[in-house]
Order: C-alpha cells, then structure tokens, then sequence
C-alpha cells in the first residue's frame, strides 16, 4: 500500500511541475514541497495532497492549483483522484493493493511480517527471574508473558534476541526453606510425596514462616546457615543443590507448560562474588566510600537520592551488589546493544541506583541498560486466592483456566470434534491467558478476570483462536470441494468495503510490528490481532465467501481468508498465543 502511495506522490509532483512550467514559474524543485496526509475519514480518499504550500508562488487559490494539477494527470493511473477544496483526495487501486498485499503474504509468508527496523542488533532479554525458594505466582505469569513476547516481536524486526534468566539461588530466603526442611522434612522428596519440586520447597518456605513467629532463635539460625553456605560447608552445600534443583525442575516444568524458554541461565550463586570484587575496585576508585558502620556505600546525591549499602559491614552482599556483577558479566559474554530488564515497577529505584552504580563505574555500555518496568496484576475481590490467601500459584491458575475451557468446550457440544479434548482446553487456556496479560500497555496495573478472558466473544484469546479455528474449518470445506485457490486467482474482484478493509488492516502490520519492537511493547501487536479479527468476521459475516455463485469470486475470496490465517497465525507466535485448526 505504502508503495502505491509513493507512486501516486511521484505522479502529482510530476503535474505539479507541468502546471509550473505552463504558468512559468520558475525556482526551486517543487516536488520537494509535496506532503502526502491522510483524509479525515476513508470515504474522502485513500491519500489526501494539501495544494496551501503552493498557493504563493504560483499566485493562485489552492483549490486552483488543484483543478489544473487534475488536467496535467495522465491518463492511465492506478486509481482516481479528484480535487476536494484545497486538497487533491485519492482513491487508491485496490485491484493493484489486493494483488500486491496478497501475493507478498501467500507467497512470503515467511519473510511479509519481519519489518527490519532492528536488523543487526543484539539484545538480550531478561525476563521471570524467580527465587529458588518457591514456585511461580501470577505476578511471573505476566512478566514471563511479557518477556518472552517482547523477545519474539524483537527478533520478528530483525534483531539477534538472547533470552536469559537470572536465578535467585542464594541469600538469606533461600536458607530459610532449607533450615525448615532440615528440621522438619524427615528427607522426603517430589517423589515420595508426590508434589512439585518447587511446591515441595515453597511448603518449607511457608512452614519457616510459622515456625519463626514461635520461636525467636530461629531467625539467627538461619543466619548461620547463610554464613555456612558462603563459607563452602558441605552439609549445607549439598542441602542446597538438593533443594535448588527440586525448584529447577520445577519452574521448567512451568515454563514448558506455558511455552516460555530461554536462551541461558544465569545463577546468582555463580555470579555474586564478582559483584563483590567490584565494590572493591570502586572503593579503590574513590566512587564508593566506607561508612562508620563499615559497610560500603554509593552517595548518590547528584541524582537526588540518598546513600545506598552495597556491601554489608559483615562483608556479605545485598540484593544490588549481584545485579552489578551479573550486568558486567553478561556483557563480557555477550557484547549487547542493548539489555533488557522485564521486571515490576516495584523494582524502579533498584534499577535506577543499578544503571546508575554502573555508569560509575565507568561501564559505557549502561547507556543500553533499559528496564522494562510493568504493573500488577490484581484480582477481583474474594476471587482465586491461593491457601496462602495473598497470591495466586501459577500451577494452580492454569490448572483451573483449563478445567473451565473444558467446561467450555463441553457446554458447547464440541468434546466429540476434537482429537484431545484436554489438549484443547489447555491451549485455550494459554490463549486467554496470554492474551489478557498482553493486551494490556505494561505500565498500566491491571484486574485478572478468569472468567472475562475465557470467554469465546470479544476482546480475548479465544475469541481470537475461534476465529483462526473457523477459517481453518472453511478452508478444509473448500479443499474438499475442489477449490483451488492458489493458483491464476484474480485479485481485483475484491472491491468491496469489507475486502479492502481487510487488505488494509494485514498491510498495516509489518509497521505497526516494527513500532511494537521500537516501543517494547506487545499490546500493540496484540490489539492488532483483535482488530485484524474483527475485520475479518465482518467480512465473513457480510459477504459469501465459499457458497458465492461466482467461481472466480469464491478463488478469490478463500485466497484472501487464507491470507487472514497465515498473518494470525503469525502474530499468535508473537503474543505467545497456540493456534488451534479445530476448537
Ligand atoms: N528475583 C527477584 C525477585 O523475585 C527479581 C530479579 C529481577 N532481576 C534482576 N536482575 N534483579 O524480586
């Protein structure tokens, strides 16, 4: 489409110039003068080109203008224009955009949504980045949503994406789950109870909790641990391996159940002593100061915040001093353009000091360090709340989003259509959920409704895989009827409104994907997706597609919804979104 309008820009710079010539204006190049809008409303034109910036020069009115620039077109264009007051309103030719945008999507389908805004640049995403002592709540369900959708869209526009995954494996709250199984566990394990890995710990984590509030020793105890841990005690180590690979296993578990995958891990526990070594260097570089109480600070009162600890003054690390060594080590392992960090805006003033402790430092690259901050996600009153009563598990969540897609599919009367009725459910689960958390600007907090997003009609996942399962269940009756619609297949009868719209929306995308990528920010693909869906189920609503009595128009027509499946499909990958052909 956009090719179409530049050709049309050419045409009426090239009239433009006729009509200065004739009336012998001379001076400057006055295409250079020409800007392309768009009208305020479609029945108008496609294109609108303002004749004011002429108005001066050629000492005539702009509509004028507009009348002798119409008497210099050619004869053969690629559509019409017509002179509207001041303005020259186009109509672009839709047979040329429906040929164009469709040939390039049913035959690239590939390569037609990849803008390549971000061709050659290196990025690494960080994203969920849980602590080993429990498992995964809702609040990662959004983050991890979002990390790995920001990663595909970043890679769609061209960009070398790394997804990694920082694993919180040490400290203080990891000591507190181990010392309560110590003592309380009587060494069972997932096997012998038959619970998650990361449930198993996260029950000693909650017991730790009740335990500690009866008995005050507690606490110092685990101190201890931590002393021991970090003084290599092998006990303790072996306790710690243990426990820290039941929630490994665990969280993979997850994140293979929701399509969530990284590139490489990066373990706190591995990394936290090169943090350590620069608080040192920096201490040594006057950039960092010892206090009286003889832990080691950054004042940072030129960017308005007061002095920070980074090493405690018993010499053990706080949560800041890892993120500085796992930032320089991640850029000695991989030069990126950029680093971002998908975590909730609760951690706004962490990054800030980070970025700013980097800089410090002297590190060039914390110019590329951006933190992709997101809100909460709350619930409706009274609704989903874990045993705990604060937060919802993440296992739990999708265990229950299923069991009422199968309600779903169940009241509906389509269990008997489908090959792995459970497999469906889960797959609409994932779809609604994703959806719901992705649709949403991440700054903005938000309300989690399983019932709202679950739903097949309006603005959701499913609604979304409904409408891909309806085209998919149209082309298996038009390949059974003999159709054949790929090849010598005539385009230009596709002159209706809800057609052109249509046309339009798809060729839209490979910008709008771009914006997405430059902005980081899934929800505009996302909104996308719905619109491109809406558009379509007018279109199949309004118009015959396989029952036409035209044979050349039913082509046509299923070339163009079987164009709509490959570009949702495609922007299904992208917002994390599993495409069903049957639901
Ligand atoms: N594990 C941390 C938490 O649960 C989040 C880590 C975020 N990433 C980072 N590089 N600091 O709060």
């Amino acid at each position: 489409m956009n090719q179409l309008k530049e050709q049309w820009k050419k045409i009426i710079a090239q009239a433009i110039k006729s009509v200065a010539i004739k009336n012998n204006v001379t001076g400057e190049d006055w295409a250079q003068r020409l800007i392309l809008e768009k009208p305020p409303k479609a029945e108008l034109g496609d294109v609108a080109f303002p004749m004011f910036p002429y108005a001066r020069d050629f000492k005539k009115s702009p509509p004028q203008i507009g009348l002798m620039v119409l008497e210099e077109l050619p004869q053969d264009l690629p559509g019409r224009a017509v002179a509207a007051g001041p303005y020259i309103n186009v109509f672009l030719d839709r047979s040329v955009i429906a040929k164009s945008t469709l040939s390039s999507i049913l035959e690239n389908s590939q390569t037609f949504l990849h803008p390549e805004n971000l061709q050659g640049r290196n990025i690494m995403v960080e994203f969920s980045s849980p602590n080993t002592n429990k498992p995964l709540h809702l609040g990662h369900l959004r983050n991890n949503a979002l990390g790995e959708s920001c990663a595909r869209i970043l890679k769609a526009c061209g960009a070398e994406v790394r997804k990694v995954n920082l694993i919180n494996d040490r400290g203080i709250h990891i000591c507190k789950s181990m010392l309560a199984y110590k003592e309380k566990g009587q060494g069972e394990t997932p096997e012998s109870s038959g619970i998650k890995g990361d449930h198993l710990v996260g029950q000693y984590y909650v017991k730790y909790n009740q335990w500690s509030k009866e008995d005050e020793n507690v606490e110092k105890q685990a101190q201890q641990m931590l002393r021991d841990w970090e003084a290599g005690d092998p006990e303790v180590v072996k306790l710690w391996k243990q426990m820290n690979q039941w929630t490994l296993d665990g969280l993979k578990e997850t994140y293979e159940n929701t399509n969530i995958s990284f590139d490489q891990y990066y373990f706190e526990s591995q990394v936290y002593m090169l943090g350590k070594e620069y608080i040192q260097k920096g201490l040594d570089q006057g950039v960092f100061y010892k206090a009286e109480d003889g832990s080691i600070r950054i004042d940072m009162e030129e960017i308005g915040l007061d002095s920070k600890v980074l090493l405690r003054s018993d010499g053990t690390s706080v949560y800041i001093t890892q993120d500085i060594g796992t930032a320089i080590s991640r850029h000695s392992d991989w030069p990126f353009d950029q680093l971002i960090y998908v975590v909730g805006n609760e951690q706004e003033y962490h990054f800030n000091v980070l970025f700013h402790i980097l800089g410090k430092l002297g590190f060039e690259w914390t110019k590329h360090l951006h933190h992709l901050s997101y809100g909460m996600v709350n619930l409706p009153e009274g609704k989903m709340k874990s045993r705990e009563g604060t937060i919802v598990d993440a296992d739990e969540l999708l265990v229950q989003l299923t069991s009422m897609a199968l309600e779903e599919i169940r009241s509906k009367g389509r269990e008997g259509e489908l090959d792995n009725p459970q497999a469906t459910a889960h797959d609409i689960a994932l779809g609604a959920l994703h959806y719901f958390l992705l649709q949403v600007s991440p700054k903005k907090d938000m309300v989690f409704n399983p019932k709202e997003c679950l739903s097949f009609n309006g603005n959701t996942g499913p609604y979304l895989q409904y409408t891909t399962s309806r085209i998919s269940s149209m082309l298996r009756k038009a390949q059974k009827q003999g159709i054949n619609w790929t090849d010598n297949v005539d385009y230009s009868l596709l002159k209706e409104e809800q057609e052109w719209e249509l046309l339009r929306v798809m060729g839209e995308f490979p910008a709008i994907l771009a914006q997405a990528g430059d902005s980081i920010n899934p929800s505009i693909v996302a909104t996308h997706i719905y619109l491109l869906a809406k558009t379509f189920s007018r279109f199949y609503h309004d118009l015959q597609v396989l029952n036409g009595s035209d044979n050349e128009l039913v082509k046509a027509r299923t070339a163009l919804s079987q164009a709509v499946l490959l570009m949702m499909k495609q922007g299904f990958e992208l917002i994390n979104i599993p495409f069903l052909d049957k639901m």
